[in-house]
Formats: C-alpha cells, structure tokens, sequence
C-alpha cells in the first residue's frame, strides 16, 4: 500500500535532490508549454513541424532506424510528446509515481540526446546528456530515501485505488494542460530578419542553393530572371525534405514522391499532399542575399 502525502514527498529527500527535483519539474512542464503553445508543432504545413525535426535527425541520429515510424505517425507522436512532457513535470513536482516519472524523464532524455543533440560537439555544449544525468540521480536519491516501500518497487502500486487515481489524475491533467495550451497558442516567431545566406555576386540566374532558415530549417533559394525567391524544404505531406531536381526543376520528396513546382509559387505537382511548399521571404539587400 502506498502511503502518498505531497509534503513527505519532499521532507523525505535530501536537500540536493528536492533542488535537482524542482528544476526538472518546472523545466518539462515549461517544455511541454512550449511545445503545445507553438503553433507550428503539430502542424504538417509549419517549418518546425515535428515531423520536419524528426527527419533533419535521420542523416545523423544512430536511431535512425527508429525514426522513419515516427515520420509516418508524427502527429500523433508529437501530441504523445507533449502529454509526456507535461505528465512527467507534474509527476516529479507532485511525487506520485517519482521513480517512474525520473525513469521517464531519463530515457527522454537519453532520447533526445540520441537524436535531436547528437551532433553537437563538443557534447557538453548540448543539454540533453545534463538531463540524463540529472534525473538518473534524481531517481538514485530518491531510492535512496523512500521510506517503507519495496526495494525493487519501480512501479506505482495498482493495487491501491487511490494510488491509481492519482496516477489518472496526473493524465487528466497532462491532457487538459496540452488543450489549455493549444489555446495559448503564440503567434509564429518572427525569423531573424536579414540573415545573409549569400553573396549576390555569387549567385547569378539560373543558381538554386540550400540552405537553413533563420528558423532552423532547411529551405532552398532560387535566382531566375523573375528574381530571387526560396521555399521551405520541408514536405507538406509529412515532412521529409524535399530536394530539387536538374533535370525538370522540380522539388521532389524522397518518402512518398511528392513534386512542388518551384516556378509555380511551390505548388503541387503531384503527390500525396494538396499543400504548396511554404514559401520563405528573401530579397537582395546590398551585396548580400538575405532572409527577411
Ligand atoms: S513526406 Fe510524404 S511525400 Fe513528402
């Protein structure tokens, strides 16, 4: 039977691991904000679409092998994302199911690390693996100090209704907090404005380049007779990125063969999805072409 009490759940641990334990939980519960209060997250148009994030990861990720499942469903793993996040803030500030939600908050960690972080060198510079670390010894002290439960306890006792309910009730809230959001949502950041991505001398008529968005993303620049113009390269199907093609000038998706027309304002040529390529403000401003 687990004896729940919210204050016990922080008189007994250490003072240390109450302040590791009050910074994660804040800091997922703010992470689960961010992400359900973007309003391009779950939004397969959007250039910060979850599956456009997870797919800038397969050329890089040593998971890659996972990834391509969660492309294909990414929606639905970002709301998954979302909920978690939320439920395991409010999980470690409560105390119900502590272990569970420091194991969580560990292997999301691990995760994102893995995918989202992996490139960063030198890897102190990225935050994910102080994540891991933080939580695998926020559960340690934890373990440490529960009083009167079983050792090998890792799991919340279903057994007891109340313990149960509360765990229901840490759902609810993660749901409820992820619809509160999406009513929060912020406006779209406002890109850098005048980010030089080349030099006007270096990209005559005819020149089309890749490149990443002030955003983050990855986009690709033209420079025909109409003027300079660039796109979003990231599919409105389900965001995989979309490369152009010599031979018929066309932007063509390597997972589901979608082809924009980038002559056409992005628009569909053929292809899975209706939704033209969004298209990316650009202009010539001194010697330089830039983001606007
Ligand atoms: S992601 Fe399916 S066609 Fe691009």
């Amino acid at each position: 039977m687990a004896n729940y009490s919210f204050a016990k759940s922080w008189q007994n641990i250490p003072v240390g691991a109450r302040l590791i334990r009050l910074f994660l939980g804040v800091t997922f519960i703010y992470g689960g904000w961010n992400k359900a209060t973007d309003p391009g997250f779950l939004d397969p148009k959007s250039a910060s679409y979850i599956g456009a994030q997870i797919t800038s990861y397969l050329d890089t990720s040593p998971i890659s092998f996972l990834l391509q499942p969660m492309i294909e469903n990414a929606t639905a793993f970002g709301w998954s994302i979302i909920i978690t996040e939320f439920a395991i803030g409010i999980a470690t500030l409560t105390g119900i199911a502590l272990e569970l939600a420091a194991l969580g908050g560990f292997f999301l960690s691990i995760t994102l690390w893995l995918t989202a972080t992996w490139t960063v060198k030198p890897y102190f510079l990225g935050s994910d693996t102080a994540y891991a670390i933080l939580w695998l010894a926020l559960f340690l002290l934890v373990r440490q100090n529960t009083k009167g439960r079983r050792v090998i306890a890792l799991l919340p006792d279903l057994r007891d209704r109340r313990e149960v309910i509360r765990i229901l009730g840490v759902g609810a809230a993660s749901v409820a907090a992820v619809f509160v959001g999406r009513r929060f949502e912020s406006s779209n950041p406002t890109p850098e404005t005048g980010t030089a991505i080349v030099k006007e001398a270096d990209f005559p008529t005819g020149s089309v380049k890749e490149f990443i968005a002030a955003d983050g993303t990855p986009a690709i620049l033209f420079r025909t007779k109409a003027g300079v113009f660039a796109y979003s390269r990231v599919c409105t199907h389900q965001g995989c990125s979309v490369g152009h093609d010599a031979k018929t000038g066309l932007l063509i998706c390597p997972c589901h063969n979608a082809q924009f027309d980038p002559t056409q304002d992005g628009s569909v040529v053929i292809g899975p999805t209706k939704i033209a390529l969004p298209k990316i403000k650009v202009a010539i401003k001194g010697i330089n072409i830039v983001q606007i």
